[in-house]
């Protein structure tokens, strides 16, 4: 059987005087990292040759000849005996070598109206698409954690910090169902990236187009993709879909990143508020105390590496001419990198939400400590008709005067309040308790226990339709 890549072991050697020096075949090899692809290179190879029989380009014996070989290479991968050649580039042309090796002429016909510029940018985009179905899964399922856990706890008191200093009392399970909000807008920002990463670059070929008479509509279908990449230059030199993941991933773990930044904080024996599970914690080598939170503080620490993948995809497509440039091979690594890295931390939280052990008593005491509810109170004197500059200025006076006496708002004697404003009675009691602050915030969005209920229960019933 003449195969070419055997002989001359590179696809346009015909021309070349010199074989490729080692250095370089090294250096612009990618087939360590991109044969990744290898199923979505397979399945794009499969609906072309398809489409091509079809039109009647190829043979219907040629189509059963590379469908059966594709189907043994795609079995000899996963069976781990496929032999990857670095002398071979990259995934498409050690996929194709194999394929004329099985099937003789046949394999040779495949590449007919095709370049591996259309093919890869295909392969990325088949590949991406359903890593988005995942991570949209897998953010599904931490938001239904984190649900379940502010389920528990609509009537436990957090101190609501602003500059980290204590504000206002809300529940953790308002708190929670914050990052609820973050996480479900990450999942509408990847179902956005998903519909235009659903399109098919097959057809343009090299650049241009080409001159046989491809279907490129019945590819797509083929494919599950939702149309074509209608100008042929733009679908082999642009990876704005690549950019805009990257993006979306970098955003999410940022929402990852603050909420283990508060986890890490609530740890800390200062603030005491939760325990994480022992299987989420390590020891120290030396402080034989130390129970440390290393999930989160990875977490924090990999959002750097995935906000850095955006900015080298970024910048890897600023100064490229159009169309394809072999710039674009070194897309890969980060988009890959990011999808690990998002999709593992993904898989992470969902485990260790559930396992979040909640020090009621300790949150509560520290929102009591920090006079919570002094804008409950001005609000209070604002309802008596106090206009709500002088009512500020009065609780100011009433909270320096506890903090001297080293008690609470509360602990107030009625005397002692109505020295500070005489609109003061005895019905201020139930505004001074956190209980009564957080009841009495039941505007839509607050944190008043009926509201976030309700909010708990719409969020279940949109996370599991
Ligand atoms: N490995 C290449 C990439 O990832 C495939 C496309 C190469 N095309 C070319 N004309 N050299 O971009």
């Amino acid at each position: 059987m003449s195969n070419q890549f055997e002989k001359k072991s590179e696809a346009w050697s015909a021309l070349f005087s010199e074989p490729t020096s080692e250095l370089v075949k090294r250096y612009t090899a990618s087939v360590a990292f991109d044969r990744r692809l290898w199923r979505a290179d397979i399945a794009g190879s499969r609906a072309h040759a398809e489409m091509l029989a079809m039109q009647g380009v190829i043979a219907a014996a040629d189509l059963a000849a590379i469908e059966s070989g594709l189907a043994t290479i795609a079995s000899e991968i996963e069976n781990g005996s496929f032999e990857w050649r670095l002398d071979l580039e990259d995934v498409h042309l050690n996929i194709e070598a194999r394929l004329v090796e099985l099937a003789g002429d046949a394999g040779k016909r495949l590449h007919t109206g095709r370049s591996r510029n259309d093919q890869v940018a295909t392969d990325v985009r088949l590949w991406l698409r359903d890593e988005i179905r995942t991570i949209r899964a897998l953010l599904a399922d931490l938001q239904l954690a984190l649900v379940g856990l502010a389920d528990k706890h609509t009537e436990t008191i957090l101190p609501g910090f602003t500059h980290l200093q204590v504000a206002q009392p809300v529940s953790l399970a308002h708190h929670l169902l914050a990052y609820v909000e973050m996480f479900s807008r990450d999942a509408e920002r990847m179902g956005e990236v998903y519909a235009r990463t659903n399109r098919l670059p097959l057809g343009a070929a090299a650049l241009a187009g080409t001159s046989y008479p491809l279907d490129r509509e019945a590819v797509a279908k083929a494919l599950g993709m939702d149309g074509i990449c209608r100008n042929s230059i733009d679908a082999v030199s642009d990876r704005d879909f690549a950019i805009e993941f990257t993006a979306a991933a970098a955003l999410c773990m940022v929402h990852v990143s603050r909420f283990s930044e508060e986890l890490v904080l609530w740890m800390n024996q200062s603030f005491g508020f939760i325990e994480l599970a022992d299987r989420f914690c390590t020891g120290s080598s030396i402080m034989p105390q130390k129970k440390n939170p290393d999930v989160p503080e990875l977490a924090r620490g990999k959002t750097g590496r995935v906000a850095g993948h955006l900015m080298g995809l970024l910048m890897l497509m600023k100064g490229q001419p159009l169309a394809y440039n072999k710039d674009n091979q070194e897309d890969k690594e980060p988009l890959f990198d990011s999808v690990d890295t998002l999709q593992d931390t993904l898989r992470v939280f969902v485990e260790l939400v559930p396992g979040i052990g909640v020090k009621a008593e300790a949150m509560e005491s520290a929102a009591a400590k920090g006079y919570a509810t002094a804008t409950d109170l001005a609000d209070y004197l604002v309802k008596k008709g106090v206009p709500f500059r002088d009512a500020h200025e009065a609780v100011a006076h009433a909270v320096k005067h506890a903090i001297q006496q080293g008690i609470a708002l509360g602990d107030l004697t009625l005397e002692a309040l109505q020295g500070f404003h005489p609109a003061i009675t005895s019905d201020v009691r139930g505004v001074l308790t956190l209980r009564g602050s957080i009841a009495s915030r039941t505007v839509e969005g607050g944190t008043a226990p009926e509201r976030v209920k309700s909010e708990i229960a719409r969020h279940r019933a949109r996370l599991r339709r």
